[in-house]
């Protein structure tokens, strides 16, 4: 409120509830940007916030009680429940917005909105600014003024307090928890969700749920980026990349181990493993306060490039093979990005053209990876198929970094002593 100041009205819409198919709905998820404010997580809502305004600085549009619907849908917080648990000055049923809410932005210069996101809701909002300029004359005003509330509210996320980082590392805690437990059950002969299904049961045991799609790809799967199926069996002497997380109070984590699925890694597979170990290594060292983003990426890719020549993918020298980006075959994404409420979370990579300085608080994955597509010409036939990712979350700390999914190896021993360990 105090970066918006005296004339500024933020209107936040809840996320609708969304139909899966027919009537059936998907999991009830609310809008990052609406939770992060409100902590109200009821589609159907509407928040405004409105600094200095006499009569009430916080305002919740929501559905009231109903008994009769409450019996199949569950308790709903109410217009009372609104003031009194989640600390609005005012409440009002979501029902009569269209009569309270134009006569409240009528007092107002600037609307602070971020459009596209709900288009319907666009719309609507609009509407109210429109009929307020129609009446327009001495008797009513209409704001002059919109303006992305993006920049202000993603700027306030990108930094996480104290409350925030510990959901963070109850998530990240939670992640490893199930990757130990994973990597403990599987063997050559399981299905890919099956291997899934220890995750989802660990993830439940704690009350959390999946924070996006999960990756569980054995053998040539592990090339493929966003690989969902999750439904080949597992063979012997194949490597099995799991990318998975889980959310702890709407905080995601977002973790990758990439393991043999006998407990053994193959001579190639070590020596892919190795380089992008190296590589996550390379870019940790870049993670503190004072380095900018893009320095973990630039130390990964670096890293990445040297392992690839050295075993003979890449030829040529050094900067050179940097400059033309050769690595972008087998590396073709960035090495990380900021988590939080949501997994690719929000907050500016660039301020002014520049790459953004690392603060205290910030929070980002390293995950470098090398894949070696099934078929890819001019690499010799052994290579194909590997594809191996590590991912860790990271808090950036006053004076260097907090790895929050440090208790999940990394390093080769470790892992081949972990894989099957739970098999006896
Ligand atoms: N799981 C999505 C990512 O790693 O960015
Ligand atoms: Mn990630
Ligand atoms: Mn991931």
């Amino acid at each position: 409120m105090r970066m918006m100041g005296k004339g500024g009205i933020a209107v936040l819409p809840a996320s609708p509830a969304k139909l899966r198919n027919r009537d059936s709905e998907y999991f009830y998820r609310q809008d990052s940007d609406f939770h992060y404010l409100t902590g109200f997580d009821e589609p159907e809502a509407v928040a405004v916030l409105v600094p200095g305004r006499a009569s009430g600085e916080f305002l919740l549009f929501c559905r009231e009680r109903d008994p009769a619907r409450e019996i199949w849908d569950g308790r709903r917080a109410g217009t009372e429940g609104a003031i009194a648990d989640f600390g609005a000055d005012d409440a009002f049923p979501i029902s009569d917005i269209d009569e309270i809410l134009p006569g409240i932005i009528e007092q107002c210069e600037r609307v602070y909105y971020s459009i596209g996101a709900h288009p319907d809701f666009d719309r609507r909002l609009i509407g109210w600014v429109s009929v307020l300029r129609e009446r327009g004359g001495l008797r009513s005003h209409a704001p002059d003024e919109f303006i992305g509330l993006d920049h202000l509210l993603h700027d306030l996320r990108l930094y996480k307090s104290r409350a925030e980082i510990s959901a963070m590392r109850k998530a990240a805690k939670i992640a490893v928890k199930a990757h130990r437990r994973a990597m403990g059950v599987c063997r050559p002969g399981l299905y890919e969700y099956e291997l899934e299904a220890e995750y989802h049961h660990e993830f439940r045991r704690h009350g959390t749920r999946m924070s996006y799609l999960p990756i569980v790809g054995s053998g040539a799967n592990a090339c493929t980026l966003h690989y969902i199926e999750n439904d080949r069996l597992i063979e012997d002497g194949d490597l099995v990349l799991v990318d998975i997380g889980c959310e702890f109070d709407y905080y995601a984590a977002d973790v990758t181990r990439t393991f043999p699925a006998n407990g053994r890694f193959s001579d190639e597979q070590r020596a892919i493993y190795e380089i992008v170990l190296d590589a996550h290594a390379a870019a940790l060292e870049y993670v503190a306060p004072g380095f900018h983003w893009n320095e973990p990426h630039e130390a990964a890719v670096k890293s990445v490039t040297r392992g690839l020549r050295s075993i003979g993918l890449l030829e040529g020298r050094l900067p050179k093979l940097i400059r033309d980006g050769a690595y972008r075959r087998f590396f073709m994404h960035r090495t990380g990005h900021w988590l939080g409420l949501d997994v690719h979370d929000v907050g500016d990579y660039k301020v002014a053209d520049h790459w953004r300085l690392l603060e205290r608080g910030m929070v980002l994955t390293i995950e470098p990876g090398v894949y070696i597509a099934p078929g890819s010409r001019g690499v010799a036939k052994r290579w194909w198929g590997i594809g191996v990712r590590i991912e860790d979350d990271v808090v950036v700390t006053v004076d260097g970094h907090e790895v929050l999914t440090r208790d999940l190896p990394r390093g080769i021993e470790e892992i081949e002593a972990l894989v099957g360990a739970a098999l006896g």
